[in-house]
C-alpha cells in the first residue's frame, strides 16, 4: 500500500495530464472500500450511478435516485480520502431544467461532501455544464457509451466506430468532446470508444480524458471496482481486467464459517469470555 499525503484537487488532475503521469480512478460506494482504495493511492474515487447495477442489483443505472447518490457519496467521504471524490448525477437529475440541475449538483457537494460532479452528454449537455460550472461546482463529463442512454443506443455498444452503421459517429464524438471543454468541464470520461479515436481526442483536448473501454492512450483510466475485484458475477466485459476473484474468496470464507459452526469448531476457548 502507498499513502501520499497531499489532497488531490481538481487542478491536480490537470497537472497530471500536463506532466504525462497517468491518472488512476475507481468507483466506490461506501466507507470501507473508499478507505482501502484511498490507502492504495488512487487519484480519484467516482461514486458512480453504476451503484444501480453493482450494488442495488438493477439492470440499468436509470432507477438510481438523488437521495441514494447523496447517501452513498456521504459514506465515501466519511473515509476523508486524500483522493478527489466525484459524485455522479443520476438520470433526470440534470436533464429536466437548469435550476434543478444546479440544485442537485449542489446537494452532492453540500450533503454528500463530493468535490466535483459527473454527468453524461456532449453537445446536448453543454448548457447545463456551463450553468453548474458558473456556480463553481467542478464538472467531469462522460461521453461515448453513456449508460443512461442505454435505450437510445439499443444496448451497451461501442460508440464512434468507423462502421457504416453509425455514419458521422466519430465526428460527433469529437464535437461532443469540444463542446464539453468549451462549456467548462475539467475532465471527460470516454467510455466504449475505439482506441484510435480516444487517442485523437486525448491529443486535442486541453483537459484530461479518463478512459473506460477506450484503450491505453487516455490521460487516465477508470473501472467499476466490483468488475476489477471479481464481485460482479460471471460476465466480464472485454475492457475489464480482473485483478482478483473476491466472490470466490468470500464464498470460501463463508463456507468455512458455516462448516466450523456446524462441526462445533468455532467458537473455541480463545474466542470466548471467562
Ligand atoms: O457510473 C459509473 O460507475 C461510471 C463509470 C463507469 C465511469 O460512470
Amino acid at each position: 500500500m502507498q499513502h501520499r499525503s497531499a489532497k488531490i484537487s481538481v487542478p491536480e488532475l490537470q497537472r497530471l495530464k500536463v506532466s504525462g503521469q497517468k491518472i488512476t480512478a475507481l468507483t466506490a460506494y461506501d466507507y470501507p472500500f473508499a478507505r482501502i482504495l484511498d490507502n492504495c493511492g488512487i487519484d480519484f474515487i467516482l461514486v458512480g450511478d453504476s451503484l444501480g447495477t453493482v450494488v442495488q442489483g438493477a439492470d440499468t443505472t436509470l432507477p438510481v435516485s438523488m437521495d441514494e447518490m447523496v447517501y452513498h457519496i456521504h459514506l465515501v467521504t466519511k473515509a476523508r480520502p486524500r483522493a478527489l471524490v466525484v459524485g455522479d448525477m443520476p438520470f433526470l437529475s440534470y436533464q429536466v431544467g437548469i435550476c434543478d440541475a444546479i440544485a442537485n449538483a449542489g446537494r452532492l457537494l453540500k450533503e454528500g461532501g463530493a468535490e466535483a460532479v459527473k454527468l453524461e452528454g456532449g453537445v446536448n449537455a453543454a448548457r447545463v455544464i456551463k450553468a453548474i460550472v458558473n456556480v463553481d461546482i467542478p464538472v467531469m463529463d462522460h461521453i461515448g457509451l453513456t449508460p443512461q442512454s442505454v435505450h437510445r443506443m439499443g444496448g451497451y455498444k461501442v460508440q464512434g466506430k468507423k462502421s457504416g452503421r453509425q455514419p458521422g459517429a466519430r465526428e460527433r464524438l469529437i464535437e461532443d468532446a469540444e463542446a464539453v471543454v468549451n462549456a467548462g468541464a475539467f475532465a471527460v470520461v470516454l467510455e466504449g470508444v475505439p482506441l484510435d479515436l480516444a487517442a485523437e481526442v486525448t491529443k486535442v483536448l486541453p483537459i484530461p480524458t479518463i478512459g473506460i473501454g477506450a484503450g491505453p492512450h487516455c490521460d487516465g483510466q477508470i473501472l467499476v471496482m466490483h468488475d476489477l475485484l471479481g464481485l460482479s458475477g460471471d460476465f466480464t466485459p472485454k475492457f475489464v481486467k480482473r485483478y482478483a476473484n473476491l466472490e470466490q474468496t468470500i464464498s470460501d470464507a463463508v463456507s468455512a464459517y458455516i462448516s466450523d459452526v456446524r462441526d462445533e469448531a468455532f467458537p473455541q476457548d480463545e474466542h470466548s469470555f471467562h
